[in-house]
């Protein structure tokens, strides 16, 4: 089997719930302190063996091409003045990296976002998928686990997390067969249950290995009662056909999709900070 070199980033969503700044700023592009999310999936993606990058794009998502261009004027400057660090910051994606960008047209949900990578993927390979808004710091890069795990059998292979009960409802949920280690096969998966009928208490995170196969049936998937084609449906499709397998996160998980985590994602980084940890710290105990 081919190895795993390509990932998809679906970048055409709204982002609703961070409205009036994602008027004009897509929100994979909000800093967790000064780096935008969509920086730190990249860099994920980079450091699990990715060579091609795919944004599944929408119309006003032209800052996101932006934010990866090259700036060599500036770039000069810094490097005449010498300040490395700066150079550092500006270089935001390795030249050999290729990057491909194609646009959604319409919002129809994650599943059609995927659909429109498909003349990007060879028959017999498997690509990754990336949700930048779940910033994830874990010691194991967790792409990387997943395609070493994908890369055995050629299954689709996505990550899992047990979720707050309080948040069953906001994500895909499986139920997960005999847990190996961090491995199982899943047995069912549903998207974003009620909490009385989520088969089990693992959510399923923004990261996805999946086999060519899966647009054959994403373009048989029919729309849910949003109008919107969910990848979750599929995968479930996937369950008969070739397998699906669940991996637990190592790792911590913020979903910055929602305000909370996108402002504990920013505190958790903050606080990793020598200096920014004292401040905060002392602001904290005024309050
Ligand atoms: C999407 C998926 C959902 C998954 C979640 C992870 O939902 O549809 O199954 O659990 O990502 O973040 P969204 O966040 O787009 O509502």
């Amino acid at each position: 089997m081919k190895k795993v070199t390509k990932a998809v980033f679906p970048v055409g969503g709204m982002g609703t719930r961070f409205l009036p700044a994602t008027k004009s700023i897509p929100k994979e592009l909000l800093p967790i302190i000064d780096k935008p999310l969509i920086q730190y999936a990249v860099e994920e993606a980079i450091e699990a063996g990715i060579e091609t990058l795919i944004f599944i794009t929408s119309a006003s998502k032209h800052a996101i091409s932006d934010h990866f261009d090259p700036m060599p004027d500036l770039r000069a400057k810094f490097l005449s003045q010498k300040k490395y660090d700066l150079v550092e910051k500006l270089d935001t994606l390795p030249l050999e990296v290729k990057r491909v960008f194609i646009p959604q047209g319409q919002p129809l949900g994650l599943g059609h976002a995927v659909l429109q990578a498909e003349s990007m993927i060879e028959d017999d390979e498997m690509f990754a998928v990336i949700l930048a808004d779940d910033f994830i710091q874990a010691d194991i890069n967790p792409l990387r686990r997943l395609i070493d795990i994908a890369e055995v059998n050629g299954r689709a292979t996505i990550s899992v997390e047990a979720v707050e009960e309080s948040r069953i409802s906001s994500y895909g949920v499986i139920a997960p067969g005999h847990w190996q280690d961090d491995f199982a096969a899943i047995d069912e998966i549903v998207e974003k249950p009620e909490v009385a009928l989520a088969p089990s208490n693992f959510g399923v995170i923004g990261r996805y290995v999946l086999p060519q196969s899966v647009f054959a049936v994403l373009s048989q998937t029919q729309m849910d009662d949003n109008q919107e084609i969910q990848l979750t449906d599929a995968l479930k499709q996937l369950i008969n056909i070739n397998g699906l397998q669940a991996v637990k996160l190592a790792g911590q998980r913020f979903d910055c999709g929602s305000q909370e985590g996108f402002v504990l994602a920013n505190l958790h980084v903050a606080m990793q900070d020598k200096k920014l940890n004292t401040q905060i710290k002392a602001y904290l105990s005024d309050c």
